[in-house]
Formats: structure tokens, C-alpha cells, sequence
């Protein structure tokens, strides 16, 4: 007989069935029955087997049919007399695949988020874990659809590389030399004995290459994983994490911004059709506002303003930052957040920074003091996604990259793409993980994604 998982069990019409998973709880009932729940992983829900004393191998599985445990049931499907269920399962054999012993550290009760981190292989038998990753699974997909339907091809950009794209450092460095005793001329490392035969690190985005890809191409999305070895300990950063970029030749800035904005929207429609269940689950145990934000901003339009005027409101607030606010300045994430949480309570993009502080492949404005660049931003996050429209003319693109100290010579192949066919062109970055913070409510990063590498943390 074929196994059927949970959650068709429960849609299931009554009769014979095989179902297998693992032991969430197990009660005793001085009747002579024992109730197991078991959970599969196909959906949040148990399903509940009733496992007469009397059936067969009864006295060789009763120790071994413990919390924990990983058993297969064949039984009948009935409809269920308890409360709090409308099927189960009439157990008429058992077999035990693993018993667990008393050990098993996922026992009973509640267990801290931090706690289940140092058993981040235990951690995707608790529902709220579970719950995460089916929603993560779901975004994965519905990120797929939502370029696939609108023609985008999907790129997939090297994760070793030569070139740092966001220009800020904190790289990665990937090498097979002798770390404790590297080849040296003139007291430099010889990296034309490395592997590649020069320096190579992991990459921070898929970016720069997407764009060649779009000057061929028109529209291209990257979904990577993408690497950055900032010592940022907070609750919105991984050194490891997943990146959704897309690139479109003819976009403008405000083009770009429509897309990001539709984008958002959809991802989180889908979710709350298709996760309706493990949804339910995070507006009861996480925040309790979530479905209503979620509804909201799928209904309203997003505020757009540009940064000077983001200066202005923050100016004029009287709010206590840590940070100063200045024209020229980063926008700190308590800046951010205060502009989507209490100025506007929804969404916000920020668009025309100080050239300054952005990246050097971003279009220059008329005057040279700002580029096209945007930020969405979401309120109990901040920032979600960093784009912009590109610098398409050659001269001014060399500029920059001397402003900023690039070598031009290293991006000669994407000043290239400036001397043969430019055309102008957008696009923009969406952190995979803060995306499923955001609709889970999961305070922290670090448990939205199955082994979370941060500083000094790499273990599993
Ligand atoms: O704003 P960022 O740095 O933009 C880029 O990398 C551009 N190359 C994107 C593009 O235009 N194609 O990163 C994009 C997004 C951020 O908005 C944030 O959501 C996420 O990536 N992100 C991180 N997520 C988790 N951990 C980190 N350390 C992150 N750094 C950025
Ligand atoms: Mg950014």
C-alpha cells in the first residue's frame, strides 16, 4: 500500500490507509489505548493514531513508540470522536523505523528560539519551524512564477568571482594556497599560484553579470545565495544569505519601482493563499498583526518620496535616533523604520540618494549630486530591497568608478556593455531571508533560513 501524507489524509475519504512520520506526543489512556500524534511535515497539523494494546507486535513496540520517534502506521481512517480533529487513525499494525529515546531533546514543552539554533538539526520537527520553511518554500516558488509569467529568463550568476559589485569590501576570500605559507613576491602574496590564478572571493551579488545577461536578454532574475563578511550581529543579517535580482533593459527608475512594488504585492497574495494554515499559525503565536498588515499592504499603494524629502520628515519628528540625520548621511535602520512604521504605516520607498553613499554603477541625476537609486522599505523591518536604475553612459561611468577608487581596467567587460549597445536599464536586489521575516513576523534572521551563518557560527 501507498503511504499518503498528512495533509491529504485529512481531505481523505475513509477506508484503509498507510501513513508514516514522527511522534510528536504520545498519551496513555487507562482503557487500554495509546494516542499518538504524529506530524509529517506536509502540514502543520497532526494527525492522531489510536493504537489498541491488543494489536499484534503491541508489547514489541510500546517502549520504542516514544516522542521522537519515526513510525509507520497502516490503519483505518475514521472519522474522529475527539474534539479538536475530524479524522484518525485506527492503528491495526505499527512498525517502529527509529525509536527515541527519553534524550530527545524536543520534548514537551516550549523551547527558545535560541535553544532550538543549537540543534539546527532537530529544530525542522517543531511546528513553528516547520511552518517557516513551507512558507519559504512557497515564496521560493511564487518568486519563480512571478517573472516566469512575465517572460524574465532565469540567470544563474557565478558565486566565485574577481570583482566586488557593491564596492564596499567585505568579501570572502576563496583560495586552495598554503595559508601558513603562501608563495611571496616583493612581499606579496603570488596569487598567479592560486587556483584561478589571481585573487577570487565569494560573491555579494549577482548583479554586474545580470547585466550582461540583460543587454542581451532584456529581462533576467537572478535566485542565489550571496555572501558578505560584514560583522554585522543583528537580527536582519547573515553572512550567507539568498538574493532575488532582477535586471530589465528599458526600465527606468520609475518603471523599476512599479515592478518592486508588484512584486511585493504578489508574494504576498500567494502566501496568503497558499500557506492559509501555517498563516493562521503566525498571526496566533507571533504577531498577532500580521494577516491585517499583510492585507493592507497588499491593498494600498506603496509611499514613494525621495531622500531629501525622507530628510525633511525625519528633521521635523521630534523621535530621539541614535544616529544623526543630515543630508548626505546613511539612512540608519531606526531612520527607516520610523518612516514606514510611524510616518506613513505602510510601505515606503526612498529613491534619489546622495551619490556619495551609493553604489558607483548607479545613474548619476542632472546636477550630479543624486542618483536613481531606491530602497524599499517595510514597516518592523526596514529595508527589503536596494536597487536602481544603472549608469548606461560610458564617460560618466568611468567617472564614477575613479571617484570611488575602482580599477577600471578590472570592469572592462562592464564598461563594454557602455561602448557596444548601451541602453538604459534598471534593476534591483530582494533579500530572500528578510522576506520571510517579514511575513512570518520571525524576529530574527537567524530562523528563517535552515543553517544560518553569522559571525563566529558556522557549525552545522
Ligand atoms: O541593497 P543591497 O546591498 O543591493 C545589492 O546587492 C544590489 N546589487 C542589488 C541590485 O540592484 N541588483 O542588497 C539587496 C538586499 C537588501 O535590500 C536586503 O534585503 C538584502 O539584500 N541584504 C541582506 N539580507 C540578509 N543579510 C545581509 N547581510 C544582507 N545584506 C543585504
Ligand atoms: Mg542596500
Amino acid at each position: 500500500m501507498k503511504r499518503t501524507k498528512i495533509k491529504d489524509l485529512l481531505n481523505a475519504v475513509e477506508g484503509e490507509v498507510l501513513v508514516k512520520g514522527w511522534v510528536r506526543t504520545r498519551r496513555d489512556s487507562k482503557g487500554g489505548f495509546s494516542f499518538l500524534e504524529i506530524n509529517d511535515g506536509s502540514c502543520l497539523r497532526n494527525i492522531q493514531v489510536i493504537a489498541d494494546h491488543s494489536i499484534p507486535n503491541y508489547s514489541s513496540i510500546e517502549k520504542k513508540m516514544t516522542t521522537g520517534s519515526c513510525i509507520s502506521v497502516y490503519g483505518k481512517l475514521v472519522a474522529s470522536q475527539g474534539k479538536g480533529q475530524n479524522k484518525e487513525v485506527q492503528a491495526i499494525t505499527i512498525d517502529v523505523y527509529g525509536p527515541s529515546p527519553v534524550d530527545y531533546p524536543l520534548q514537551k514543552k516550549r523551547h527558545s528560539f535560541e535553544f532550538l539554533r543549537e540543534i539546527a538539526h532537530l529544530r525542522p520537527r517543531t511546528n513553528t519551524f516547520g511552518a517557516v520553511m513551507r512558507v519559504r518554500n512557497q515564496l521560493a516558488y511564487s518568486i519563480h512564477q512571478f517573472f516566469q509569467k512575465k517572460g524574465f529568463v532565469y540567470l544563474n550568476t557565478p558565486i566565485v568571482t574577481t570583482s566586488d559589485c557593491e564596492g564596499a569590501g567585505d568579501m570572502f576570500q576563496v583560495t586552495t594556497l598554503d595559508i601558513l605559507n603562501p608563495k611571496c613576491v616583493d612581499g606579496k602574496i603570488d596569487y598567479s599560484l592560486d587556483f584561478f590564478g589571481e585573487k577570487t572571493f565569494l560573491t555579494v551579488s549577482g548583479q554586474l553579470e545580470g547585466e550582461i545577461f540583460s543587454m542581451a536578454l532584456s529581462d533576467i532574475y537572478t535566485f542565489g545565495p550571496t555572501f558578505r563578511a560584514e560583522n554585522s550581529n543583528t537580527s536582519r543579517h547573515l553572512a550567507e544569505f539568498w538574493m532575488v535580482e532582477p535586471e530589465m533593459a528599458f526600465y527606468d527608475l520609475d518603471d523599476n519601482m512599479d515592478l518592486a512594488e508588484e512584486f511585493i504585492k504578489f508574494l504576498l497574495s500567494e502566501v496568503m493563499e497558499n500557506c492559509a494554515e501555517d498563516m493562521e499559525f503566525f498571526n496566533k503565536r507571533i504577531d498577532t498583526t500580521k494577516l491585517e498588515t499583510l492585507k493592507n499592504i497588499i491593498d494600498n499603494q506603496f509611499e514613494r518620496l525621495t531622500y531629501s524629502d525622507a530628510i525633511r520628515q525625519l528633521k521635523k519628528s521630534s523621535e530621539a535616533f541614535t544616529y544623526p540625520v543630515e543630508w548626505g548621511l546613511s539612512l540608519q535602520a531606526e531612520h527607516e523604520r520610523f518612516l514606514s512604521e510611524k510616518v506613513f504605516k505602510k510601505p515606503v520607498i526612498v529613491f534619489n540618494y546622495p551619490e556619495k553613499i551609493k553604489s558607483f554603477y548607479m545613474k548619476l541625476n542632472e546636477g550630479g549630486e543624486t542618483v536613481r537609486a531606491m530602497d524599499v522599505l517595510l514597516p518592523n523591518l526596514g529595508e527589503i530591497i536596494g536597487g536602481s536604475q544603472r549608469e548606461e553612459n560610458y564617460e560618466v561611468l568611468l567617472e564614477r568608478m575613479k571617484d570611488k577608487d575602482l580599477n577600471p581596467e578590472k570592469y572592462w567587460w562592464y564598461l563594454d556593455l557602455r561602448k557596444f549597445g548601451s541602453a538604459p536599464h534598471s534593476g534591483f536586489g530582494l533579500g530572500f531571508e528578510r522576506m520571510v521575516q517579514f511575513v512570518t513576523g520571525m524576529d530574527n534572521i537567524r530562523d528563517v533560513i535552515p543553517f544560518p551563518r553569522t559571525p563566529k557560527h558556522a557549525k552545522f
